[in-house]
C-alpha cells in the first residue's frame, strides 16, 4: 500500500509537496502537482483516489512518473501562466535525461483544474506536450479519458459542467492530508463577483446532502482525524437536503441550512475541531456567530473576506454589501463569548479605486484589525465584468497600495498576536518547521501558526504550548504537554 503525505503548512497558491512514497516498479506512476486553493487540494485527492482505483501508483516526484497532473488555478494571471512554465520544464524531461546511461521518456503531461475548465482546447494551441484536459466536473472521467490516449488518440478532452447535484465523493481511506481532512458542502460560485473567474471554472452552486457530509466527517474520524474543514466558495449559502437526519431540534425553518450543518457537525461528527471556509460577508449571519459559541467543537475563527473598505468600489465589484454591512458582521463576530479570530482577503488597484477608496481599504483593517489577511493586486480575468472595465490603476500605483497595505496589517497582526504571549493554546501538530531540527508546526483552533521545539513523535497529536514570543507570521512557544 503506497503512501503520499501533503505538508500542511502551505499558503494560497504554493504548490503541495508530497514528503513521502513507497511504489512498486511494475505499475504505471503518477504524480500530481496542486495550485490554488483548498479545493485544488482536495481535487487532488479525488483524483488520486480515482488513477489508484486503475491501478496507478503515486509518487513524489514527477520525475518519476508516467503521467503528470498539473492541478491549475487561474484566479490571478501569475498561477495561470505558471501552467505554460511547468509544461515547459517536464518536456524536457526526456532531453534532459538523455545524458543519462537510462533514457527516460517525457511523461504524458495533463492539465487539470481551473485553468482545463476555462481555456479547454486552447491549452493544446498553447501547449501542445498536452495531451489530456481534465476540467473541473470531470475528475470522475479519468479512466476514460486516459483510454482513449492509450488507444491513440493524440489528444483527450473532457470539460462537460454537471448541472444537477452530482459529486464526486471519495472514502474516508483517500484522503491524503496528514491530521485534518477537507470535506466538500459546496461546490461553484454563483455570485459573479465582477473581479472573479470561478464561476466560470467551477461552475454553478450545488450543495451536496447533509447526511452524505456527516457519513464522510464520521468514517474520517474513526481513522484517526482531528479536524475537518468544511469546503465551498460561498459556504453560508449551503442548500443541501437534510433528508435522513433524524434531530428534529436541529433541523428548524429558522434557521438557515449552514447553521443547522454546523450543529449537527458540532454534536455529531465527533470531530474535535471543525472549521469552515469560505464565507461570503452578504450571507454570513448571526445565527452562526450564535452556534459557533455554543459548540467548542466549532473553531474561534472565520475567514470573511471584505475585498475593499470602499463602499463604493464594493458596489462596482458587485458584492452587494456595504462597508457598514461587513463593520456590522464583524461586530457580531467581537461581541461573540469566545475569542474568535477574523481573517480575510483585500484587493488593491480595483479599476476606478482612488486614493480616498483606498484609504477606506485601509482604515477598515485598521477598525476590523484582522489575525490575518491576504492581500493582492488587481489582475484582471478573461470574460469577468470588471476585464471589460479599463484597468486604470497604474502598476505602480498597485504596488505602492499593497505595499502600504502589507504595512498596516503588519501593525495590526503584531498588536493581534501580543495578545497570545504568556496563554496556552492548543496546537494540531502538522510536521517539522521549515527551519531547525526539533522544531514542530501546527495550527490552533483559531487557525494560527504555532512552532516550538518537540520530539517528531507528537506529528499529528495535540499540543498544548505555552506562547513565549511573536513573529510577524507566527506564534512560537513551549511544549506543556501532549
Ligand atoms: N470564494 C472566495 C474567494 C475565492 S478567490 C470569496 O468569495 O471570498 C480567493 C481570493 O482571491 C478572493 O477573495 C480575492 O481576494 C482574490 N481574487 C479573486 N479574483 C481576483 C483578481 N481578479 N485579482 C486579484 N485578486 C483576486
Ligand atoms: Fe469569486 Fe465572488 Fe464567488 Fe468568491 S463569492 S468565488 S470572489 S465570485
Ligand atoms: Fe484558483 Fe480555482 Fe481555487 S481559480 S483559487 S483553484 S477555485
Amino acid at each position: 500500500m503506497e503512501t503520499m503525505l501533503y505538508q500542511l503548512n502551505f499558503k494560497r497558491g504554493q504548490h503541495i509537496k508530497p514528503v513521502t512514497t513507497v511504489a512498486t516498479e511494475a505499475a504505471r506512476k503518477f504524480f500530481i502537482e496542486t495550485y490554488g486553493c483548498q479545493m485544488n487540494v482536495h481535487d487532488t485527492e479525488k483524483a488520486a483516489a480515482v488513477l489508484s482505483g486503475m491501478g496507478y501508483q503515486q509518487v513524489a516526484a514527477a520525475d518519476d512518473a508516467d503521467l503528470v497532473l498539473l492541478n491549475t488555478c487561474m484566479v490571478r494571471e501569475k498561477p495561470q501562466q505558471k501552467v505554460y512554465s511547468r509544461v515547459g520544464d517536464l518536456k524536457n524531461r526526456g532531453r534532459r535525461s538523455k545524458k543519462k546511461p537510462s533514457v527516460k521518456p517525457a511523461p504524458i503531461i495533463g492539465v487539470m483544474g481551473c485553468v482545463a475548465q476555462a481555456e479547454a482546447e486552447k491549452i493544446f494551441k498553447k501547449a501542445p506536450d498536452v495531451k489530456l484536459v481534465i476540467g473541473t466536473h470531470s475528475i470522475s472521467s479519468l479512466p476514460e479519458l486516459i483510454g482513449q490516449i492509450d488507444s491513440g488518440f493524440p489528444r483527450a478532452i473532457d470539460i462537460r459542467q454537471t448541472k444537477e447535484a452530482e459529486f464526486l465523493e471519495i472514502a474516508p481511506s483517500d484522503h491524503q492530508t496528514p491530521n485534518l481532512a477537507f470535506i466538500t458542502i459546496i461546490e461553484g460560485c454563483d455570485n459573479f463577483c465582477s473581479f472573479c473567474i470561478v464561476p466560470f471554472t467551477r461552475g454553478r452552486e450545488r450543495s451536496r446532502s447533509a447526511k452524505r457530509i456527516l457519513e464522510e466527517a464520521q468514517g474520517l474520524v474513526e481513522r484517526g482525524y482531528y479536524e475537518i474543514q468544511l469546503l465551498g466558495q460561498n459556504v453560508n449559502s449551503y442548500r443541501g437536503s437534510f433528508e435522513g437526519i433524524e434531530d428534529a431540534t436541529l433541523v428548524r425553518a429558522d434557521k438557515s441550512a449552514f447553521v443547522i450543518l454546523l450543529e449537527l457537525m458540532a454534536k455529531y461528527s465527533g470531530a474535535a475541531r471543525i472549521k469552515y471556509t469560505t464565507s461570503h460577508p452578504r450571507d454570513f449571519n448571526e445565527q452562526i456567530v450564535e452556534v459557533m459559541d455554543q459548540y467548542n467543537n466549532l473553531c474561534p475563527w472565520v475567514h470573511l473576506p471584505a475585498q475593499s473598505g470602499s463602499t463604493r468600489v464594493l458596489g462596482l465589484m458587485r458584492r452587494e454589501y456595504t462597508r457598514e454591512d461587513y463593520l456590522s458582521k464583524v461586530a457580531a463576530i467581537k461581541n461573540a463569548k469566545r475569542d474568535i479570530s477574523i481573517t480575510g482577503d483585500m484587493i488593491v488597484g480595483y479599476p476606478g479605486e482612488t486614493d480616498a477608496d483606498f484609504e477606506e481599504t485601509l482604515s477598515l483593517v485598521r477598525e476590523v484589525e484582522y489575525d490575518g489577511l491576504y492581500m493582492f493586486k488587481y489582475s484582471p480575468r478573461p470574460n469577468t465584468h470588471a476585464a471589460k472595465r479599463k484597468d486604470n490603476v497604474a502598476e505602480e500605483v498597485k504596488s505602492e497600495r499593497l505595499i502600504r497595505l502589507q504595512e498596516v496589517q503588519a501593525e495590526v497582526q503584531k498588536s493581534r498576536f501580543a495578545r497570545y504571549l504568556g496563554r496556552e493554546v492548543e496546537v494540531l501538530v502538522e510536521g517539522t518547521a521549515a527551519k531547525g531540527e526539533g522544531s514542530l508546526t501546527g495550527h490552533t483552533p483559531c487557525n494560527k501558526v504555532v512552532n516550538f521545539a518537540a520530539p517528531n513523535s507528537l506529528i499529528g497529536k495535540l499540543a498544548r504550548v505555552k506562547i513565549t514570543a511573536t513573529t510577524p507570521n507566527s506564534l512560537l512557544g513551549e511544549l506543556i504537554n501532549a
